[in-house]
């Protein structure tokens, strides 16, 4: 879907290119960093959000920065929106990992959720911060366990209707939740819950079916990411399948959102995923496709050069793009 072998002149023209696993730069020349991040709409704005593992950052604090874009390519940084001295006195090397902002159209305020925890990931909590502007400064409210269960790598989805959901990973019950937001954002109400070990959730909603996303449990090692659908959040949902050749493990990339571009020509799903670098996380890159579906079936194409056209919603590989 939205995939053409040839791009068109007119295509090329108002699009930019994006390259898997080179170092992203911001308008100033810096490294994106949004690590494990999420892409929010607003006023036909792109907004991208996630973890800031500067080398200059305080060591005590964790950061959330914010990036902004018309294209999805070029990305303006706006701030680090969050920058948060350990809320709960979780000690030394305490995490904040995996921050998504929701907006509420009704009143205008943005609610940051990301996920909490110790040294040992024994909390297992989510925290809310908020703004009354997507580009913050967010300021802490709470944390808590959602629907009272431990609660690790969580994901954002919005609806085509603008219900939004947290997906999130929890462990005692081998599985992970889809629950819906309250009309606040500040808490949320079980959806639908999936028996499978899975993280780094995702989902889109294209072609009349959902299509859920997840990593298996190795860390920050890649491995081969699976997709299940089904007609409705509630399910049935279908068994989990592989989104490229196992052995090629996700082509190194774990899952953090699937972000769905309409434009007046076709719809491109973009596979929005982290390439970790462990002993150098402000080193870690991104991993972004579009994704073949058809039908039911998904598949993550090998990385290489590709090209967005986000009026359109068409997307091409551009092979030999320098
Ligand atoms: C991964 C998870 C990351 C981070 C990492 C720590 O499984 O997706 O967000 O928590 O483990 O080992």
């Amino acid at each position: 879907m939205g995939l053409l072998a040839i791009p068109t002149g007119e295509l090329f023209a108002a699009s930019g290119v994006i390259r898997p696993g080179d170092s992203w730069l911001d308008n100033h020349g810096q490294r994106i960093q949004a690590h494990g991040g999420g892409v929010t709409v607003w006023k036909g704005t792109y907004y991208w959000f996630g973890e800031d593992r500067s080398q200059a950052n305080d060591p005590n604090k964790r950061y959330v920065a914010c990036y902004s874009s018309r294209d999805l390519v070029h990305w303006k940084f706006r701030g680090q929106v969050l920058a948060l001295t350990d809320p709960e006195l979780l000690g030394p090397h305490w995490v904040l990992e995996r921050p998504k902002v929701y907006a509420n159209a009704r009143t205008g305020k943005f609610v940051m959720y990301a996920h909490l925890d110790d040294a040992h990931y024994k909390f297992a909590h989510v925290m809310i911060a908020v703004s009354n502007r997507i580009v913050g400064p967010y300021s802490y409210v709470k944390t808590f366990r959602p629907l009272d269960e431990e609660s690790r790598d969580i994901g954002q989805f919005v609806d085509d209707d603008g219900s939004a959901y947290l997906i999130f990973e929890s462990r005692p019950t081998k599985g992970f939740f889809i629950a819906q937001l309250t009309d606040d954002l500040m808490s949320v109400e079980k959806t639908c819950f999936i028996q499978a070990p899975l993280e780094g959730g995702a989902l889109v909603h294209v072609g009349g079916l959902y299509y859920v996303v997840g990593s298996h449990m190795t860390g920050w090692r890649p491995n081969p990411n699976v997709y299940a659908t089904a007609p409705a959040l509630t399910g049935p949902w279908t068994e989990f399948k592989s989104l490229a050749p196992p052995e090629a493990d996700n082509y190194d990339s774990q899952s953090t959102m699937l972000v769905k571009v309409t434009g007046s020509r076709k719809t491109t799903v973009i596979f929005m995923g982290d390439l970790w670098r462990p002993k150098a996380l402000w080193d870690s890159r991104y991993f972004w496709m579009p994704l073949e579906i058809d039908n039911g079936s998904m598949q993550l194409p090998p990385p290489q050069p590709w090209i967005l056209n986000v009026k359109t919603g068409e997307s091409a590989m551009r092979t030999n793009a320098k």
